[in-house]
C-alpha cells in the first residue's frame, strides 16, 4: 500500500513537472489581454497554444489579398517568434487558417478568431474582416512578447467575436501646413491600421501649401508646393507618390479621402495662378497661421475649369467613395457667393462619381442628401442639418483635434478649443455629443491633426499617441463595453508597444504605464 502511494505521488509530481515544462502558461488569459480596441465578445478557454506548434499559414480562400496578408503575417511571425512559417492553401494541421465564409457574417469588418491548442482560425465574411482579425492576433502576440520578459512561448486559448460600432473610424493629416514624406505617411498608416482605423483623410491644400501634383496646372506644385508654415521648403506628392500611398493604405484596408479645401484656404493656389484671382494678380506665398483671408473668384469661369481639372485628376487616383471639398472658414466669401460656388463644385464632384464630403459650413449650400458633413465646432447653423438628414462625421475640436495641447505645458500644439487630456479624448460618445443630431445620423468619427506646430514624425506621434488609440476604441468598441477605468488599464500596456516601435507618445501621468 505504502509503495503504491509513493508510486502515485511520484507519478503525479512527474506529470505536474512535465506538463508545466511542456505547456508554459501564457502571460495573459484571453479575457484579460489588454487589447485595444476591446473586442465585442471574448470567451477564454483552458487551452494553451504553444507558439512552436504553429508551422504554417493556411489560406483556404484563394484571394490575392489573403495571400498578401499571409505573406505579411509570415514576416511578422518570424520577427516576434523566430519561427519560419510556410504558406499553404489546404490540408494543414498546426496552422493559422484564413477562411472567408460570406454566408456566416453580415458585417463587412466582422471576424472570429479562435485559438486552440494547436491551431488558430480567422474567419470573416470578407478579406477586410480577415485583416481586422489578423490585427487582433498580432496585437496579442506583440503584447505577449513584450510583457513576458522575452520568454514568450504560448498564447491563451479561446474565441473572439468582433465587429465595429461605427463604419467610419478616421484620422486626418494636414500635409499643407507642414509637408510629410511618403515614408512618414506610410508609417502613420501602419500604426492606424494596427488599431483598426479605416479612413485617412488627407488635407492636401491650404493657404500655406499645395501638396499634390496636378498635371494640367503644374504651377500649383512648382510655386504653391514650395512653402509651408515658418518658411520651410514645403514639398508635394507626385501623382506616382500619391498612387503609392493610396495603394499602401488600400492594402491595409484604409481608404484615403482626398481634400482640396475650397473656396477659402486657397492662398497657395492663388499665389500659383494669377488668373484665379478676381484682380488677375497672383498673391504672395503665405507662411503664417492665420485663417479665413483667402477666396477663389466665384464669378470667373476659369475657377470652375480649375476645380473640374483638380477634382478629375485626383478622383482618377482615388478609389475611395468620398471627395472632400473643404468649405470651412471662408470668411471673405459672401454667403451667396459661397453657395453659388459650392453648387457648381458639388455638380463637379457628382460628375466624377464621388460622394461629396465637407466641413459643416457646407450646409448653407444646396447639398445632395448623400453628402457627408464633418462636424468640428459648435454652430447655430448646425441645426439646419437635421431636416436634410445628412450623415455626420464627428470631428469635434474639443474632443477629436489631436493638435490641441494635452495641458498647459505641452510643448507643441494649439489650445483655442481648450486642452485635450487623454481621459477627455476617450471618455465621450459620438452619438450623444451634439444633442441636435439623431444618433443614427452619426456615421463615425475622425481625429484631425492640423500641423501648424507639427514639423516632423516625432511631433506628429507625440500629439497623436496615445489619444488616437482611444479614438480608435471609441470607433470600434460598443459604447456599453467601454469605460475609462478599464481602458486606461489596457492602455498602460501600449506604451511599451510604442517604445518598441520607436514611436514617441505623450506619457500622460493619469496612466500607470507598464
Ligand atoms: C477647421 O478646423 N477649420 C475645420
Amino acid at each position: 500500500m505504502a509503495s503504491q502511494k509513493i508510486f502515485f505521488f511520484t507519478f503525479g509530481v512527474f506529470i505536474l513537472i512535465t506538463s508545466s515544462c511542456s505547456t508554459p502558461k501564457p502571460i495573459f488569459n484571453l479575457g484579460e489581454v489588454p487589447l485595444i480596441p476591446l473586442p465585442t465578445n471574448v470567451e477564454p478557454s483552458d487551452e494553451i497554444l504553444l507558439i512552436d506548434h504553429i508551422k504554417s499559414i493556411q489560406v483556404k480562400t484563394l484571394e490575392p489579398s489573403l495571400l498578401r496578408m499571409a505573406d505579411d503575417l509570415k514576416s511578422f511571425w518570424k520577427n516576434y517568434t523566430k519561427n519560419e512559417l510556410t504558406i499553404v492553401t489546404d490540408g494543414e494541421d498546426h496552422a493559422i487558417t484564413f477562411e472567408i465564409e460570406s454566408e456566416n457574417f453580415d458585417e463587412v469588418e466582422a471576424y472570429e478568431l479562435q485559438i486552440e491548442s494547436d491551431e488558430v482560425n480567422i474567419k470573416a465574411g470578407t478579406a477586410e474582416g480577415i485583416y481586422r482579425g489578423i490585427k487582433t492576433l498580432e496585437q496579442l502576440v506583440v503584447l505577449s512578447h513584450l510583457h513576458a520578459n522575452s520568454n514568450f512561448l504560448s498564447l491563451p486559448g479561446g474565441e473572439i467575436e468582433d465587429h465595429p460600432s461605427f463604419e467610419y473610424r478616421g484620422a486626418m493629416l494636414d500635409v499643407a501646413r507642414h509637408f510629410f514624406s511618403v515614408a512618414d505617411v506610410k508609417r502613420y498608416i501602419d500604426l492606424l491600421s494596427s488599431y483598426k482605423i479605416n479612413f485617412l483623410h488627407f488635407h492636401l491644400s491650404d493657404d500655406q501649401g499645395w501638396r499634390i501634383e496636378i498635371k494640367s496646372w503644374p504651377k500649383l506644385t512648382e510655386i504653391g508646393g514650395q512653402s509651408e508654415v515658418g518658411g520651410g521648403t514645403g514639398g508635394f506628392y507626385t501623382q506616382e507618390d500619391f498612387r503609392e500611398i493610396v495603394q499602401y493604405a488600400n492594402d491595409r484596408f484604409i481608404t484615403i479621402v482626398p481634400e482640396i479645401d475650397l473656396p477659402g484656404h486657397t492662398n497657395a493656389a492663388l499665389a500659383s495662378y494669377a488668373e484665379l484671382n478676381c484682380n488677375g494678380k497672383a498673391t504672395e506665398l503665405y507662411t503664417g497661421i492665420e485663417v479665413g483671408f483667402s477666396t477663389f473668384c466665384v464669378d470667373k469661369e476659369e475657377t470652375y475649369e480649375f476645380v473640374d481639372d483638380v477634382i478629375r485628376e485626383i478622383s482618377e487616383m482615388s478609389p475611395g467613395p468620398y471627395f472632400h471639398i473643404g468649405g470651412d472658414e471662408s470668411h471673405v466669401t459672401p454667403e451667396e457667393d459661397f453657395n453659388r460656388f459650392m453648387d457648381r463644385t458639388l455638380e463637379i464632384v457628382k460628375k466624377y462619381d464621388k460622394i461629396p464630403m465637407g466641413w459643416y459650413e457646407l450646409i448653407t449650400a444646396d447639398i445632395p442628401e448623400e453628402t457627408l458633413l464633418q462636424y468640428w465646432a459648435k454652430s447655430a447653423d448646425f441645426s439646419k442639418v437635421i431636416p436634410k438628414k445628412s450623415k455626420i462625421l464627428m470631428s469635434s475640436a474639443s474632443y477629436n483635434y489631436l493638435d490641441m495641447k494635452y495641458d498647459s505645458i505641452t510643448p507643441l500644439g494649439l489650445h483655442w478649443a481648450g486642452y485635450l487630456p487623454v481621459k477627455k479624448a476617450y471618455d465621450w460618445d459620438p452619438r450623444s455629443l451634439v444633442p441636435d443630431l439623431d444618433a443614427d445620423q452619426i456615421i463615425g468619427l475622425e481625429a484631425p491633426l492640423w500641423t501648424e506646430t507639427i514639423e516632423d514624425f516625432d511631433d506628429l506621434a507625440l500629439m497623436a499617441f496615445p489619444r488616437i488609440i482611444g479614438h480608435a476604441e471609441i470607433g470600434w468598441t460598443l459604447k456599453k463595453r467601454r469605460n475609462w477605468e478599464d481602458y486606461s488599464q489596457r492602455l498602460s500596456y501600449h506604451g511599451s508597444l510604442l517604445d518598441h516601435l520607436e514611436v514617441k507618445y505623450y506619457g500622460a501621468e493619469e496612466i500607470d504605464w507598464k
